[in-house]
């Protein structure tokens, strides 16, 4: 079996109607945390995990992600006119070139669902394994990808899926729950997982968050998969599908995950980082301290 991940497909095609209408014209993947867009956060951690190629499924309507992630010299080039040399250097240092990054973009031009979006990166992917990044799911710490990528050579299984504990009770029904054989350490063996279960029906309390590492017949399976929930091709469906030909791990991931695709999760992340940054800090204490004051009579 070939082990090496070389491809990361980012899927970037949704509505993000959560955010609306915040993302009418602003693509929900470009929603910053503090100053970074969410996309930039999840193209770090693919650099930093070794990916070859970056494969971005977007929409038509979505351009300006592209913008964003690919050079662009002229914008450089007034930067250094104006004597914003270091501005200039970082955003060079940021941004991805077609041939030197092999950044590619493809388009979905319906948002038929997660699966579908990344089966239109079928022609793009690099032969062996891919991963995928959804990166309205912000995890900070120790690279997720990498971790998972590290794992996965060591693992017999052919689809890996991010992990993390969720309390049965108020969280099962909020993700795909993975139906868990074995558990070593961060490793878990899985027969199936479960679309939001009930929580008496949730085979474990172990959530699949937005970073996976597919075996290459996962394009076969979504390109034959029928519409499920909402009338979209699933991505976890067709996974479910394949996991017992193609063997399932879970991956209990070390870092901290933040739903950025929910107002709640993105105020969450921005609070965290917030917190650890020494010019935020103090405003964020002095904000919490102003709330807690008794008001003047
Ligand atoms: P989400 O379901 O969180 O995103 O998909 P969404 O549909 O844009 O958001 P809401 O629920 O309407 O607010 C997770 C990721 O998958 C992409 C999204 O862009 C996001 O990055 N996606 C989703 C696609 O690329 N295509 C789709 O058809 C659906």
């Amino acid at each position: 079996m070939r082990k090496t991940v070389r491809t990361a497909i980012f899927p970037v095609a949704g509505m993000g109607t959560r955010f609306l209408p915040a993302t009418k014209a602003t693509p929900k993947e470009l929603l910053p945390v503090i100053d970074t867009p969410l996309i930039q956060y999840a193209i770090d951690e693919a650099q930093a995990a070794g990916i070859e190629r970056m494969v971005f499924v977007s929409h038509p309507s979505k351009s300006a992600i592209e913008r964003h992630v690919m050079d662009d010299a002229k914008l450089r080039a007034d930067l250094r006119a104006r004597g914003k040399r270091d501005l200039a250097d970082e955003l060079q240092e940021a941004a991805l070139c077609p041939e030197a990054d092999d950044a590619v973009f493809t388009m979905q031009h319906e948002p038929l669902g997660l699966g579908h979006a990344v089966l239109c990166a079928r022609e793009q992917a690099l032969p062996g394994p891919v991963a995928v990044i959804l990166p309205d799911d912000l995890i900070l710490g120790k690279g997720c990808l990498g971790e998972m990528i590290e794992a996965y050579a060591a693992s017999q299984a052919g689809h890996m899926v991010a992990t993390m504990t969720v309390p049965r009770e108020e969280e099962t029904k909020k993700y795909g729950i993975l139906s868990v054989t074995e558990a070593r350490g961060r490793l878990l063996r899985a027969d199936g997982m479960v679309e939001k279960p009930d929580p008496e029906a949730a085979p474990s309390r172990e959530a699949v968050v937005g970073r996976y590492i597919l075996g290459e017949s996962i394009f076969e399976s979504l390109a034959t998969q029928e519409p499920g929930a909402g009338g979209e091709i699933q991505l976890t469906d067709a996974i479910a599908r394949g996991a017992q030909r193609e063997g399932l791990a879970g991956f209990r991931f070390s870092g901290t995950r933040f739903d950025c695709g929910s107002k709640a999760g993105m105020l969450q992340a921005t609070l965290h980082l917030a917190a650890q940054d020494p010019e935020l800090a103090p405003v964020l204490e002095e904000h919490a301290a102003m709330c807690v004051a008794p008001r003047a009579a």
